[in-house]
């Protein structure tokens, strides 16, 4: 039976369901948000957490700061069925608190198997809680908008998930503060339309590679 992409990323959520993935959120949650888009993309956006507008619809990035998102993909040429969209913690966090590291561990493995369906050219990482996944010694203000090339296969903490079978060494990450932060500061909306527009450049070179 050959299985397409689409049913590869449903697997995904049935097992987080089926796993009980933090039931304590999920309890709090109106609905799982495993992510929407293009699963042929080349690139993987990846946020935090659902927020209330998110836990309603079962759609990430669909409030103030998903409006944002689509003005910045807009910039781009690109829209929402050019990209995929997910979140590192897939229910939303009570009163939209920040992950806890225990929530981001639970929902680890199920986000590098998003990544292995998806095999995107380039994860787009959207704040910093996102970006320490990946890179967890790095601070986003000194490296925001610089690509990075990621070796997910050095990581000895992510135990069994490294036999997932993912190019783990040609990862590239560009990693951008979280649409959010412009709402609240219109110096970061500069900044994030500067960085974003990067991506269509750093796409052409890895297709070149
Ligand atoms: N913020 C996020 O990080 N993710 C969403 O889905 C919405 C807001």
């Amino acid at each position: 039976m050959v299985v397409n992409k689409t049913q590869e990323l449903d697997k995904i959520t049935e097992d987080i369901i089926a796993d009980d993935v933090c039931p304590d959120l999920r309890g709090g949650a109106t609905q799982l948000v495993p992510g929407s888009g293009n699963p042929d993309s080349d690139i993987l956006f990846i946020g935090e957490a659902p927020g209330k507008k998110e836990d309603e619809t079962g759609v990430p990035f669909v409030g103030a700061a998903g409006k944002f998102l689509d003005v910045m993909l807009e910039s781009i040429d690109m829209d929402r069925e050019d990209v995929f969209i997910t979140n590192i913690v897939k229910y939303r966090p009570p009163d939209n608190r920040d992950p806890l590291p225990a929530e981001i561990s639970a929902f680890m493995p199920y986000l590098i198997r998003q990544l292995a369906v998806i095999r995107p050219k380039v994860v787009v990482t959207l704040g910093r809680f996102s970006m320490n996944v990946f890179l967890p010694n790095d601070k986003i203000g000194h490296i925001h908008g610089q690509p990075q090339r990621i070796d997910l296969s050095i990581r000895e903490d992510l135990g069994d998930l490294q036999t997932i079978d993912i190019p783990k060494e040609q990862i590239v990450l560009m990693p951008l503060y979280h649409p959010a932060a412009a709402l609240y500061n219109g110096g970061q909306r500069e900044v994030l339309l500067e960085d974003f527009s990067q991506i269509p450049r750093l796409l052409e070179e890895i297709s070149r590679q």
